[in-house]
């Protein structure tokens, strides 16, 4: 039987435009400080030298939603994961220019770093428009799947969250199935508003402006570790 953990294959490009000069250089400078460390447990006092509240970022996309939490809780610490070199240069510019020393970055696979995350070490989880993988044949490779979802509840602690948003119908029906087979998560919805409408503290990326210019529904969805 397939291990969904184990399909590690990522969707799209790892790159696109070609960096400038000075991004160039923000690269060399600015990753290499607020890097995940390559080895060794991943946790608060690791990352930032205390303990403080943490929070994970799969697939960032440009930095926009995590450089936003992460002001809004300078005292929380923010780790976020993203393969894509472009948006890793876009996060860190968030970082730079907001002065966010909360912030950690790994350029790759976030499974890979979240692995490494001690269990129930987590105070919030997002996965915002994750790839669609639209394929049927594909949907093993879709991160709402059992193996990463049981990565995500592992390192979530109890009464942590797990937020979830996407403008695909197939995804969001896809997720709703299996989110709501888990005995492990409590979907934090009473009516159709709840996730309908944006929650509070729950910034508009680009790519979901882009989403509604093109006249998607988004959807976003809130659950919370028992
Ligand atoms: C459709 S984009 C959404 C970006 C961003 N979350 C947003 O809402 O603006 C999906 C992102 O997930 C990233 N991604 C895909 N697989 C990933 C993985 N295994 N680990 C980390 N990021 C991943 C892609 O590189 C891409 O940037």
């Amino acid at each position: 039987m397939n291990d969904p953990t184990t399909i590690r294959r990522l969707y799209g490009r790892r790159s696109g435009h070609k960096l400038r000069g000075g991004q160039e250089a923000l690269l060399e400078r600015l990753l290499p400080a607020v890097s995940v460390p390559d080895e060794g447990p991943i946790t608060s006092e690791a990352l930032f030298g205390d303990r403080r509240p943490l929070h994970f970022e799969i697939g960032f996309g440009s930095g926009e939603h995590l450089a936003y939490r992460a002001d809004l809780l300078p005292d929380h610490g923010f780790i976020g994961a993203e393969p894509f070199l472009n948006g890793v240069v876009g996060a860190l510019q968030h970082v730079r220019d907001g002065h966010l020393a909360n912030v950690r970055l790994h350029m790759g696979d976030a499974l890979d770093v979240l692995e490494r995350v001690p269990d129930g070490a987590l105070t919030m989880v997002y996965l915002l428009h994750p790839d669609p993988w639209p394929k049927a044949r594909h949907a093993k490779r879709r991160m709402v799947n059992a193996g990463p979802l049981d990565l995500v509840a592992a390192k979530l602690k109890p009464g942590g969250e797990f937020r979830l948003g996407t403008d695909d119908p197939t995804y969001c029906r896809w997720s709703m199935m299996v989110m709501n087979g888990r005995r492990d998560f409590e979907w934090l919805a009473e009516s159709a508003k709840d996730f309908l409408t944006r929650p509070g503290g729950w910034p508009e990326t680009r790519y979901e402006a882009k989403a509604r210019r093109k006249g998607h529904e988004v959807w976003y969805f809130r659950y919370r570790r028992l």
